[in-house]
């Protein structure tokens, strides 16, 4: 491990080595939680990988950075198929991780994410209390956990002829709402590392949840009953510390006045995400979709969101069409979007990080999930809270009449009232939640207390 910059402790405060996993819907929770322990006295060591590693330059001037040599090839991390990745970034980093970990002083406790679990193990094997940190949703936890079982029961692998069966352990799932996977050997893969962040987490000193019980109390306390170690569900973490910029892309600000232009609640904003990538053919639906809904939108189109393409190329007619009513980013500064009074609806992969952002600014949710959690968190928007619908099934391909009756739905009066009423009511519900003295501030003074108490 190199360590770029100074401050390795020593200062006698305690110290919290945070390791989140280079994803950007990863690195965003993760930093969030290092600002709020460091606003309550900790000293924070953030460990990345040299792949996305976050921007020095934008977090707070005493973190100490300590970057590892990954050597993972740039077109695995680039790649949507997350677990190779993620299984081979276990083996490259664990060795550098102990030679720092090793060498560190004052370390109250390791933070990194579930996925990490060798590194997870090192710090166990050095006697330094180990927590990790889901950053996806309490049921998609519950799913990891169930997955042995779930192959027992026989509702994995997926096969075509089970989709629609419900998979009563698990309600309100349904089989289609697990991780895909067709090749035999990336879906041994994914078990592979299933089943070793979940042993991982059992054996670790708790569970950091990035979740509420506004929204899944239910699955918080069957994790607790099943793991029996301390959970601590701390979420939303993005409205922990609002101020720290663990953006890897530049935010493109100026849609930011556009939007102080529109009418309130008229504008749709379109996101996919920071991971999945569409093709051409959905870019082009989506496209002429928004345009024949006849309402404004914002459309974010980063680098990689369509599959075979370098950059997205529309017709000139079509992009006509879209000038006239829409403004296209490359990346968003999508809190402050969802925030802002213009934005009605918005369109979305459910990425868990872009569910909780919506639901705390009580923006409605046109869902089109793409893969991995998102089937799980958009049956939850759907059938749980619902605060959303789904435009197609996931398997399905999305055409345009599909995006423009969505969206007709969703800003016009009968269902979309309805929709927007129970919104207003979960997102009340998670700001009580999240205010002071409520259970999401008091589990993160519970959490502050399990750090700096001493390893048993
Ligand atoms: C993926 C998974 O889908 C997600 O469920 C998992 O927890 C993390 O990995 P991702 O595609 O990154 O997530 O989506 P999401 O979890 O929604 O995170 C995206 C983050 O990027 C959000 O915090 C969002 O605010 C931010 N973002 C997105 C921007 O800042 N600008 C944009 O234009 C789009």
């Amino acid at each position: 491990a190199m360590r770029p910059s100074d401050g390795p402790g020593g200062d006698g405060r305690r110290r919290v080595v945070l390791f989140p996993l280079p994803y950007q819907g990863h690195i965003n929770p993760m930093l969030r939680l290092a600002a709020a322990l460091h606003a309550r006295g900790l000293a924070i060591t953030v460990v990345h990988t040299e792949t996305r590693a976050p921007d020095r330059q934008k977090l707070p001037g005493d973190f100490d950075l300590v970057t590892i040599r990954d050597g993972v090839a740039p077109e695995l991390a680039e790649s949507d198929d997350v677990a190779p990745f993620v299984l081979a970034l276990n083996r490259s980093c664990a060795a550098p991780f102990r030679d720092y970990l090793a060498g560190a002083r004052d370390v109250a406790c390791v933070v990194a994410d579930v996925d990490w679990f060798a590194p997870l193990g090192v710090a166990r094997e050095l006697g330094v209390k180990a927590l990790p940190l889901m950053t996806s949703s309490a049921a998609k936890f519950r799913v990891y956990m169930a997955f042995p079982l779930l192959e027992e029961k026989g509702y994995l692998p997926i096969r075509e002829s089970n989709l629609d069966t419900k998979v009563k352990e698990l309600p309100p799932l349904l089989v289609r709402d697990m991780h895909h996977e067709k090749d035999e050997a990336r879906y041994r893969a994914y078990a592979h590392l299933l089943s070793n962040m979940v042993s991982g987490v059992r054996q670790s000193s708790g569970l950091i949840l990035n979740t509420l019980d506004a929204i899944e109390e239910n699955g918080i306390a069957n994790i607790y009953k099943d793991i029996s170690i301390p959970v601590f569900a701390i979420g939303p973490l993005h409205i922990l510390s609002p101020s720290v910029d663990s953006s890897l892309l530049l935010q493109d600000r100026s849609c930011l006045q556009w939007l102080d232009a529109q009418p309130p609640g008229s504008v749709i904003y379109v996101s996919l995400g920071s991971l999945m990538s569409i093709d051409a053919h959905e870019l082009t639906e989506i496209a002429w979709g928004l345009v024949a809904s006849r309402r404004p939108f914002l459309w974010v189109i980063r680098p990689g969101l369509v599959r075979g393409r370098e950059v997205s190329e529309l017709s000139i007619e079509l992009q006509e069409e879209i000038r006239d009513r829409g403004r296209m980013v490359s990346w968003a500064p999508q809190q402050e979007v969802l925030k802002h009074p213009a934005v009605g609806a918005f369109l979305t992969h459910c990425g868990w990080n872009s569910t909780l952002e919506s639901i705390l600014e009580g923006v409605p949710m046109i869902c089109r999930p793409l893969g991995g959690d998102q089937l799980c968190n958009a049956r939850y928007v759907c059938e749980v809270w619902k605060v959303g619908f789904r435009m197609v099934e996931a398997e399905n391909q999305l055409t345009r009449g599909d995006v423009q009756v969505a969206i007709e739905k969703m800003m016009g009066q009968k269902e979309g009232d309805e929709i927007r009423e129970r919104m207003r009511d979960l997102r009340d519900a998670a700001a009580k939640c999240t205010s002071k003295g409520g259970p999401t501030d008091v589990s993160l003074q519970r959490l502050v207390g399990f750090i700096v108490s001493p390893y048993t």
